[in-house]
């Protein structure tokens, strides 16, 4: 079915559509989940909202129409082989993605993917412009897209457009690195309002709006879902704020007390061995994450005696990730080194100490393994929030397991009273597991009953309502808040 032609009063944009085609080895197609945590927070949102989603189908040369499911229009982009490569692969996720999480890995300067950047950008606000109905709202996401607002405001004056950053936005001395950094700024000035994570993020972004796009800002500190910051763009007033992202919090809590997910649970903690600790790490296979991190600490504490290998499993559920990216293929021969070496060394037949599956898993599955965890185990460098963290805390009704959470993810600004650790330091991670493995019922109890409060009553439904609330906010004139 083809959408209505008149077109959609909300939008959203993002690189990816909620679902990926899927080619199978007999020729024929098939529509599955994308991953990540934007598309975990966005769809339910877009489905209470009845709007449209622009986005890329996940696989290279398919031109493929509009598709209608379950009343959301999706409305797919093509991307050649060559754009995969250099927009997607190439600038988004090796020049992007590492600079804006605090050079990890070094990023790659290349003038060839930034042309490829601006025309797949520009394409995006195209398929945009004709989707949009007269007036619409638009919600611009993540940083493959922050020349659409820019570039979608050119072409359609109308509409009101915000934008929002799904990853951290970095120190002002990194973000100097990229030699296309007024481009960038400018571009996310396109929109009416751009939402950060933290505040942090929105102060880094003003900074940058004054001495490198020359715009008046306020000078204030940027508050949590209040206290936006302004810049002033000619007659435009554009507005920057933090918004912390989340979850179905309720939901999850919900389906994670059925007696079905209790039963698998308890299922698969037999098919551990009953071990006394499950510890658990959910990620994409993405280095930002930390994976090698909690291997090690674990390797060191089974040396050290502090862990028994007879009484403890770690379970690492890790989907693949931008495999074609450099970075990522050494990424995984190094964990999956690690793990075969902890195994080597610690495992008895049968029972392997750490069980580590390549794959993406089922959502039901996946809460399964959250409510059978005892001790969730989040480290990575670097995350702009950080999904998994308040996923696990909505499972944990029962109150009986522990969250250990790095303090460099968004997170960690919410969840204080998890065990958090710095991963760049080793003896503080492994404090922080023995902690959560070894800490008395009610210490334990008392946290996470802390933590719950925190995603029970912060869930993704208010973030959107505190950004699309701010965005439908008459823009106050400029001067007036530039005095702050
Ligand atoms: P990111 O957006 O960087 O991938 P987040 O933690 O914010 O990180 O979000 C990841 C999302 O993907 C979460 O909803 C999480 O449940 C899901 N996810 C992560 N790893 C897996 C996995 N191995 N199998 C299935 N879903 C996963
Ligand atoms: O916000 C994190 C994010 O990069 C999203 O933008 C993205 O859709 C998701 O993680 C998964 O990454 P990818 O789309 O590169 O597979």
């Amino acid at each position: 079915m083809h959408p209505d032609s008149s077109g959609s009063g909300f939008v959203v944009v993002a690189n990816r559509l909620p679902v990926d085609l899927e080619r199978l080895p007999d020729g024929t197609t098939r529509w599955k989940r994308s991953p990540g945590g934007l598309v975990t927070a966005l769809e339910p949102v877009l489905r209470n909202n009845k709007g449209a989603w622009v986005g890329w189908a996940g696989v290279p040369d398919v031109d493929l129409d509009p598709i209608v499911e379950d009343g959301l229009e999706l409305h797919p982009v093509p991307l050649s082989g060559d754009e995969v490569a250099d927009y997607y692969e190439g600038f988004s996720n090796a020049t992007l993605w590492p600079l804006y999480h605090d050079v990890i890995v070094r990023p790659v300067y290349d003038r060839q993917w930034w042309q490829a950047y601006v025309q797949v950008n520009r394409r995006f606000a195209e398929y945009t412009a004709k989707v949009a109905a007269e007036g619409a709202t638009v919600w611009v996401q993540d940083y493959q897209l922050q020349l659409v607002p820019k570039m979608l405001r050119m072409l359609r004056p109308d509409l009101t457009i915000g934008f929002f950053l799904h990853i951290p936005f970095p120190p002002v001395e990194l973000f100097m690195q990229m030699p296309w950094r007024t481009e960038i700024v400018e571009g996310l000035l396109g929109a009416d309002l751009i939402g950060f994570h933290l505040p942090g993020g929105a102060q880094n972004f003003l900074y940058l709006a004054r001495r490198l796009a020359g715009q008046p800002t306020s000078r204030g500190n940027v508050g949590v879902r209040s206290k936006l910051g302004v810049v002033q763009v000619g007659f435009r007033t554009v507005r920057v704020g933090a918004f912390p992202i989340s979850i179905t919090s309720t939901e999850l809590d919900e389906y994670s007390r059925r007696r079905s997910v209790r039963e698998r649970a308890a299922k698969i903690r037999a098919e551990l061995g009953n071990p006394k600790t499950i510890l658990l790490g959910v990620d994409r296979l993405d280095y930002t994450k930390g994976i090698d991190i909690r291997l090690a600490a674990l390797e060191e504490l089974l040396h050290d005696g502090r862990v028994d290998p007879a009484d403890t499993v770690m379970v690492q559920l890790a989907t693949p990730s931008r495999e074609r990216v450099e970075s990522y293929k050494q990424m995984r021969g190094d964990i999956e080194r690690q793990v075969g070496r902890i195994n080597g060394e610690f495992s008895r037949v049968g029972y392997p100490v750490v069980h580590y599956l390549h794959r993406p898993i089922p959502r039901d599955e996946l809460i399964a393994f959250f409510v059978a965890a005892d001790v969730m185990v989040v480290t990575p460098l670097r995350d702009g929030m950080n999904l998994v963290a308040k996923e696990y805390v909505a499972c944990q009704g029962s109150l009986n397991g522990a969250l250990v959470l790095s303090e460099f993810t968004g997170a960690a600004a919410e969840l204080r009273q998890a065990y958090l650790c710095n991963p760049h330091d080793l003896d503080s991670v492994k404090d922080a597991l023995i902690g959560a493995i070894d800490d008395d019922r009610d210490t334990r109890r008392r946290r996470m009953r802390s933590l719950r409060r925190q995603v029970l009553s912060h869930d993704v439904d208010r973030w959107a309502r505190a950004f699309l609330d701010a965005l439908a906010t008459d823009r106050v004139a400029g001067s007036a808040l530039l005095s702050d």
